[in-house]
């Protein structure tokens, strides 16, 4: 396999997550999940491997849902996604075809239109091919059941926000909410690589105050387990040609130093020299050089920028706990306050407010015992030197 960083593999290149997938599989026999984790460290790949080889007794289907940008074009897109799955398996969408009559999924260009014309209502369309698919799914066998994969739904909800109003994407959330529930044989997945938080504030000021997805398990991939990583980069070394004496050793130093997150894996592999023989030294100076670079297209500079429209007012606070936690490994909460005091006046609610926020949002985590620390050691690092602390 050669590095291909930030693009699409065919399944039998995505590495690992066999665990995680099995677990998935077995949470959505109970009820739908929301994964969320930084862009960049696999979910769209673990979606792929899933609908690629489903488990027994499911129906996948799978799509990004970041191109959508009004609600009718997603309920177009879901029929459209049934019509394909089932009419192969010879299934008819009974009600959807009372709707708008007889078509193949191939032929609806644009949105879908009821006979005299007209655009076909949104919620109508999503209610009957829900209908639909449960009927399919119970003709088909007793334990059949669905699932969409739908990636980057914050995107969506965003962008229906944006060209239509927030009341169509809270309207978009409640029909996801209770499609999912009213359905036992349709399951949902959906990632984002924004938290759904910073969207559901966002409607919240304009008076939305349902919790569409508190049902729903959340789930959170993180980078791959170590021996996953060491193995991606022996494979990439290997199809790359990179000259090295002790391929297992480089292997385990890449994985190591990018903290096992696999995007960072190919991208490092894919800038380490071809004419001469790697070291775990050189490896070191390399990954070093990448993350001074000013510009460097590790998409490192997402995490500084994105802080100005995530937490507004309080960017600075954010700034003072990232800069104190980029030096010192972890800090209980009583530590960082103390350095956020030392610059600035501080009010302890609203420190741990945002504490809270930079957790769910995947700068920090909590450990154990209850200090907070950098969730990417690589992002740690890189913050320390483009901030020059
Ligand atoms: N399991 C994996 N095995 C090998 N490479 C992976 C794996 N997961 C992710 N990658 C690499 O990381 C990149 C980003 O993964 P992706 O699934 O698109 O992230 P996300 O959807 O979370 O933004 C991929 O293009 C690929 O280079
Ligand atoms: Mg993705």
């Amino acid at each position: 396999m050669k590095s291909n960083p930030g693009g699409q593999l065919s399944p039998h290149q995505i590495i690992g997550r066999d665990a995680l997938i099995a677990d998935m599989w077995g949470i959505l026999e109970g009820r739908s999940i929301y994964m969320n984790d930084l862009r960049r460290i696999g979910k769209t790949q673990i979606m792929v491997k899933m609908h690629a080889s489903p488990a027994t007794g499911w129906t996948t289907a799978k799509c990004d849902l970041g191109g959508f940008h009004t609600a009718a074009e997603f309920a177009t897109q879901a029929y459209r996604m049934s019509l394909d799955v089932l009419g192969t398996k010879q299934k008819v969408l009974r009600r959807m075809t009372d709707l708008i009559g007889q078509v193949k999924g191939t032929e609806i260009a644009g949105l879908i239109k009821l006979p005299d014309g007209t655009p076909a209502p949104w919620k109508e369309v999503l209610r009957r091919t829900f209908a639909d698919i449960e009927e399919a799914m119970v003709a088909l066998a007793s334990t059949q059941r669905m699932v969409f994969f739908w990636d980057e739904v914050p995107f969506l909800l965003d962008n229906i926000a944006k060209r239509e109003s927030p009341a169509v994407a809270m309207e978009v959330l409640d029909v996801l909410r209770s499609l999912g529930q009213d359905h036992d044989r349709i399951r949902l997945l959906l990632t984002g690589s924004i938290g759904l938080h910073h969207i559901l504030s966002e409607l919240k000021q304009h008076g939305y105050n349902n919790s569409p997805l508190n049902r729903m398990e959340l789930v959170q991939p993180g980078p791959l387990a170590e021996a996953d990583a060491i193995t991606l980069a022996d494979d990439l070394l290997q199809g790359d040609g990179i000259k090295c004496d002790e391929r297992a050793e480089c292997a385990r130093v890449i994985a190591d130093a990018v903290g096992c997150v696999s995007f960072y894996v190919h991208k490092l592999i894919s800038r380490l020299p071809r004419n001469s023989a790697i070291t775990p030294k050189s490896i070191q100076t390399v990954l070093h050089r990448e993350i001074t670079s000013d510009n460097n297209d590790w998409d490192l500079q997402h995490y500084r920028e994105r802080l100005t429209p995530y937490y507004g007012k309080d960017e600075p606070i954010a700034l003072e706990v990232l800069d104190s936690l980029a030096v010192t490994d972890t800090m209980p909460f009583q530590a960082i306050r103390r350095e956020v005091a030392a610059r600035m006046k501080v009010d302890d609610e609203r420190l741990r407010n945002l504490l809270g926020l930079l957790c769910r949002d995947h700068y920090l985590v909590r450990t154990e015992d209850n200090h907070y620390r950098f969730y990417l050691g690589l992002i740690r690092r890189w913050w320390r030197l483009s901030r020059s602390l």
